[in-house]
C-alpha cells in the first residue's frame, strides 16, 4: 500500500490529554490508556480510527461504557459521540519478543522504546500521526530502580514513577525507559536562570564513558541559546544509552535515547572520529527540542523540515566548535559517499518525497544531508541577517504546531520579499544536478557560462532548472585573489556572468565552499588545478582542487594505463610541507576519492567500472605517493607528536589524523615496522586503531589483532571495531570470506544492529571486496539479509542499499546481483520494509 502526500487530511479529532499506565513485564506488559478526545472543528471527517499493531486488546471503553471495536491488522474503528469523550483501553504487549526494536522492547534486561516514525502504535491504540499533539502523563509500575518517561518527574516511590510532559507532542516523541542504570549527572543554568538537571543514564560499567557526552550536551544547550535564541523548557533532560538500537539516536521530549555507540566515549576506547560524531549527535538530538519537538512535522512527507534543519544546525555547531573548513570538507565527502549514490540510482527520491510504502525507508541521506544542503543554499541566497530573522519568525509563528515545507519557505518569503517558488524545486525534484562551466576571455572581460541539467530519476523523467547559488572567486595568474567570493544565482538552464576590468585572464574558483549539492563539470587543465591547489583562498576549493587532480590522475591510470601524474604528487607534497596549514586540513588533503566515487564517475562518462582495476590504481597511487613523500613523512610524524595529556579536541585530533595518514604511507615503505612500534606504545584508541590498520594493510598484525581482542573482549563497542576493521582491510578477494568467518565467531550477535553492521556494513563499503567478480559477497550479504528480515526489518531494509549501484557494473555482475535480489524478494513473508527497498532497487 502506497501513501501519498497529496492525500493528506487532518484527523477528525483533537487530543486534549493522554494518561498512560504501564505495568511492566517482559512477556505481558499491560498498557492502560485514558485519552480525552474532542471533534476537530477544522474538519467534518468523523471516522474514528486508531492505529494499533501487534496489540492484544483486553478492554475498551468510551466515557466509561465498554465497547467492542472493529479490529484489523492496522488498528481499530468504532463509533464515538459527536462531542468530547474519554477513550479508555487496556492492551497487552510482549517487549521480550520484540526483536524489531520498534515500540517497547528489551535490551540487556532494560526496557526502552523507539516510536519514530510509527512505533507508538505497537504500544497502544492511538492516532499515531505527527499532527496529533497532546500532553502526556505517564505512570510506570515496575521493579527496576530507574523508571523514566518524558517531561518532568511528578512522583515516585517503591515500584513506580510518574511523569508529566506539559508540552503537547506527537506520539512519536513518547519514550519510556526502565532499567538498572547509573546516572552521570550535572546541571545547566539556562539564560533566564532556570536550573536544569541533566542525567546521562548508562549500564553499570559504563560510568567512565559519560563525561564527554555531558560536556557536549552543555555546549549544545549554550550554543542554541546564543546562536538561535532557544532555551530549554523542562526541569530535567535525560539521555539513556542503549546497546540495541536501529539508528544513532532519538530526540524523545526530555528523554533522548541513544545507541550506546553514539554517546559513550573514552580516550582508551573511542577514536577522535567517534568523539566528533558523538558531540554532533548529542547536539543534533538536543537541537531537535526546538526544530522537531516544539515545531514538528504535519506528516512524514515533511520529515526534512525537522531533519534537514537539525542536521544543518548541528553542522553549524561543529563548525563553530572545531574547524569550519574541515567540517565542510568532511560533510562533502560524506554527501558524495552516501547521498550522491542514492540520488543517482534507483532509490532516488526528492528531499520531500511524494509517496512511500514504509516511512522507515525514508530516513535517508537525501532527506537528512541533502535536506541540510538545501537550507545552506537558502541561507547563502538570503544572507545571514535575513536567515536569522526568518528563523526568529519561524519559531514565533509556528511554536506548538505541526508544519510543512510551505510554512518553512513562507517565513523566508515574508522576511525577504523573495519569491521562493522556483527554489522550492529543491524539495520536489530528485537527482543531482550537473553544473557545467564554460569560460571565455576577451578584452579584459572574463565570462562564465553556467548550465545545469538534472538527469531523469525514477518517476521524474523531465526536470526543470533549479536555483543554484554558485559561489565564485577569481585569482590572478600570480596567485592573488582579484575578485573575492561572490554568489552567482543560476536560475536558467544556461546563463552567463561577466567580470570586467581585469588585467589578465584569471583562474576561476567555482562552487566555493561547495555552495550547492551538484556535480561540477569544470574542464580545467591539471596545471590550473595545481595552481588552485597551491593558491586558492577558499579552503574548500583548495582541497577540492587536490581531490580533482587525484581523481583525474586515477581515472587516467584506470582507463589509459597512465603513470601517476606528477602535477598531483608535487602539488600535494607542497601543501603537506606547508606547516602553516592546519594538520587536520593537510590530513584531508592526503585522502583520495573513494573507489565507489571513481566507479560513479566512470559510469557517468559512459564507461563500465571495473572494481578490481579501481582498487589496483588506488593502491598504486598510494604507493607512489608514499615514495614521493618519503623524506617528508618523518617530519609529518614529528609534527603530530603530542606531549600534552589526551584531549579529544579539534587541535589534537587534527595532529593525530595527520600522524595516522603519514604512518599509513610510511607503512607501505617499511612494511609495517613503524606501525608495530606505534601499536606497542599506543595509549589511546585513535593511535591503537591506526597502527593496527596499517599492520593489517601490510598483511601483518596477526599477533596484535589477537592481543587487541583479548584486551577489549569486555567492551562491546571496541569489539565492533575489531570486527569491522578486519573486513574493511581485507584484500578484495578475501573480503567475503573474512566476513563469513567473522559471522561464525562466538561474539557475532547478529541480532544486535551495531554488530551486524560492523561486519556487513564494512563488507558493503569495501568496494572491490563487495563487487568481487566471484559474487561471493553479494550472496553472503543476501543470505544474512534473508535471516535478519523476520527479526529486524528496519536494519535489513537499510542494508539493502548495498546493492543500489548495481546498474553501474558489467553484465556478469548485474546478473549475479539481480539473482540475489530476486532470491530475497522470493522469501515468503518478506517485510514491507525490505520488499519496498528491493523492488525499488530492482526497478521495473
Ligand atoms: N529522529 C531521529 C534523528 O534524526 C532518527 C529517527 C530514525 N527513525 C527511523 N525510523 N529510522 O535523530
Ligand atoms: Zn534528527
Amino acid at each position: 500500500k502506497t501513501i501519498h502526500l497529496k492525500d493528506y487530511t487532518p484527523f477528525g479529532y483533537l487530543v486534549d490529554e493522554v494518561r498512560l499506565t504501564f505495568d511492566l513485564a517482559p512477556d505481558a506488559t499491560r498498557v492502560t490508556s485514558r485519552i480525552a478526545f474532542r471533534p476537530n472543528p477544522e474538519t467534518t471527517d468523523r471516522r474514528f480510527f486508531l492505529h494499533g499493531e501487534e496489540l492484544r486488546l483486553l478492554r475498551a471503553a468510551i466515557d466509561g461504557a465498554e465497547i467492542a471495536p472493529e479490529i484489523t491488522d492496522e488498528g481499530l474503528i468504532c463509533a464515538v459521540p459527536d462531542a468530547p469523550f474519554v477513550w479508555e483501553a487496556e492492551v497487552e504487549i510482549a517487549p521480550a519478543a520484540n526483536t524489531a526494536l520498534e515500540g517497547l522492547y528489551l535490551s540487556n534486561g532494560m526496557y526502552c522504546t523507539q516510536c519514530e516514525a510509527e512505533g507508538f502504535r505497537k504500544i497502544t491504540y492511538y492516532p499515531d500521526r505527527p499532527d496529533v499533539m497532546s500532553t502526556f502523563t505517564v505512570r510506570i509500575n515496575g521493579t527496576h530502580p530507574v523508571l523514566l518517561s518524558n517531561g518532568n518527574p511528578v512522583d515516585s516511590g517503591e515500584g513506580f514513577a510518574e511523569w508529566h510532559d506539559p508540552w503537547p507532542k506527537p506520539a512519536y516523541l513518547f519514550a519510556l525507559v526502565a532499567g538498572d542504570l547509573l546516572a552521570h549527572s550535572d546541571t545547566f543554568t539556562t539564560v533566564s536562570g532556570r536550573v536544569v538537571d541533566l542525567n546521562l543514564w548508562v549500564r553499570p560499567g559504563d560510568e567512565g564513558k559519560c563525561a564527554f557526552g555531558m560536556e557536549a550536551l552543555k555546549k549544545s544547550m549554550r550554543w542554541d541559546e546564543e546562536v538561535y535564541g532557544r532555551e530549554y523548557d523542562l526541569d530535567v533532560f535525560n539521555i539513556v544509552a542503549v546497546d540495541d538500537f536501529n539508528m544513532g539516536a532519538m530526540e524523545n521530549k526530555g528523554l533522548n535515547i541513544f545507541n550506546s555507540a553514539a554517546v559513550l566515549a573514552s580516550p582508551e576506547t573511542s577514536t577522535d572520529d567517534n568523539f566528533e560524531r558523538i558531540e554532533a549527535i548529542i547536539a543534533h538530538e538536543y537541537f531537535h527540542n526546538w526544530t522537531g519537538n516544539r515545531i514538528t512535522c504535519r506528516d512524514w512527507f515533511q520529515l526534512c523540515l525537522k531533519e534537514g534543519l537539525t542536521v544543518f544546525r548541528d553542522a553549524q555547531f561543529t563548525s563553530d566548535l572545531r574547524s569550519a573548513p574541515v567540517k565542510r570538507i568532511r560533510d562533502v565527502i560524506d554527501l558524495r559517499a552516501r547521498q550522491f549514490p542514492e540520488d543517482q540510482g534507483p532509490l532516488s527520491h526528492p528531499v520531500r518525497p511524494e509517496s512511500f510504502q514504509e516511512i522507515n525507508n525514508f530516513y535517508t541521506a537525501t532527506v537528512y544531508e541533502k535536506g541540510a544542503e538545501v537550507i545552506g543554499m537558502l541561507k547563502r541566497l538570503v544572507g545571514d541577517a535575513a536567515y536569522a530573522e526568518a528563523l526568529d519568525l519561524y519559531f514565533a509563528r509556528h511554536d506548538g504546531q505541526a508544519c510543512t515545507i510551505e510554512d518553512w519557505l513562507k517565513v523566508f518569503e515574508d522576511v525577504t520579499g523573495r519569491d521562493l517558488s522556483q527554489f522550492k524545486r529543491w524539495y520536489s525534484q530528485a537527482g543531482t544536478p550537473r553544473l557545467t562551466v564554460e569560460e571565455a576571455w576577451q578584452d579584459g572581460t572574463f565570462t562564465l557560462t553556467l548550465s545545469q541539467e538534472t538527469p531523469a530519476t525514477p518517476g521524474q523523467p523531465d526536470k526543470l532548472p533549479q536555483v543554484i547559488p554558485v559561489a565564485v572567486g577569481l585569482l590572478n595568474p600570480n596567485g592573488d585573489e582579484v575578485r573575492a567570493t561572490e554568489v552567482l544565482e543560476l536560475t536558467q538552464a544556461r546563463q552567463s556572468f561577466s567580470f570586467d576590468g581585469l588585467a589578465a585572464r584569471p583562474v576561476a574558483s567555482v562552487l566555493r565552499d561547495f555552495s550547492a549539492p551538484v556535480v561540477l563539470d569544470h574542464d580545467l587543465s591539471p596545471e590550473q588545478r595545481a595552481f588552485l591547489l597551491a593558491h586558492d583562498t577558499d579552503p574548500f576549493n583548495r582541497w577540492e582542487a587536490g581531490r580533482a587532480l587525484a581523481g583525474q590522475c586515477l581515472l587516467d591510470m584506470i582507463t589509459e594505463d597512465a603513470a601517476p601524474d606528477t602535477a598531483y604528487l608535487d602539488g600535494l607534497t607542497a601543501v603537506l610541507r606547508d606547516d602553516g596549514l592546519d594538520p587536520a586540513y593537510r590530513a584531508l588533503m592526503l585522502g583520495l576519492p573513494s573507489q565507489s566515487e571513481l566507479a560513479a564517475t566512470l559510469h557517468q562518462r559512459g564507461l563500465i567500472p571495473d572494481p578490481q582495476a579501481i582498487w589496483e590504481a588506488t593502491e598504486t597511487l598510494r604507493q607512489t605517493t608514499a615514495q614521493h613523500m618519503q623524506d617528508l613523512l618523518p617530519r609529518l610524524r614529528a609534527e603530530a607528536q603530542i606531549e600534552a595529556p589526551f584531549r579529544p579536541d579539534a587541535d589534537q585530533a587534527g595532529k593525530r589524523a595527520l600522524g595516522s595518514a603519514a604512518l599509513a604511507l610510511l607503512s607501505r615503505l617499511d612494511s609495517g615496522t613503524q606501525a608495530a612500534a606505534d601499536y606497542a606504545c599506543a595509549d589511546n584508541m585513535t593511535l591503537q586503531l591506526s597502527a593496527l590498520s596499517c599492520l593489517l594493510k601490510a598483511g601483518k598484525g596477526e599477533v596484535e589483532l589477537a592481543a587487541f581482542y583479548d584486551q577489549w573482549r569486555g567492551d562491546r563497542l571496541v569489539i565492533d571495531k575489531w570486527f569491522g576493521l578486519q573486513v574493511a582491510l581485507a584484500a578484495p578477494e578475501q573480503a567475503a570470506e573474512t566476513a563469513r568467518r567473522l559471522s561464525a565467531h562466538a561474539e557475532f550477535n547478529w541480532r544486535n544492529p551495531n554488530r551486524f553492521r560492523a561486519v556487513f556494513g564494512a563488507l558493503a563499503m569495501h568496494h572491490a571486496g563487495f563487487h568481487h567478480a566471484s559474487g561471493a559477497a553479494y550472496q553472503l550479504l543476501a543470505d544474512w539479509l534473508i535471516r535478519l528480515d523476520p527479526v529486524n526489518p528496519q536494519t535489513t531494509a537499510r542494508m539493502c542499499s548495498a546493492y543500489q549501484t548495481w546498474r553501474r557494473y558489467d553484465n556478469d555482475r548485474q546478473l549475479l546481483i539481480g539473482a540475489q535480489l530476486d532470491r530475497i524478494l522470493a522469501q515468503p513473508n518478506l517485510s514491507r520494509d525490505t520488499t519496498e527497498m528491493l523492488t525499488r532497487i530492482r526497478g521495473s
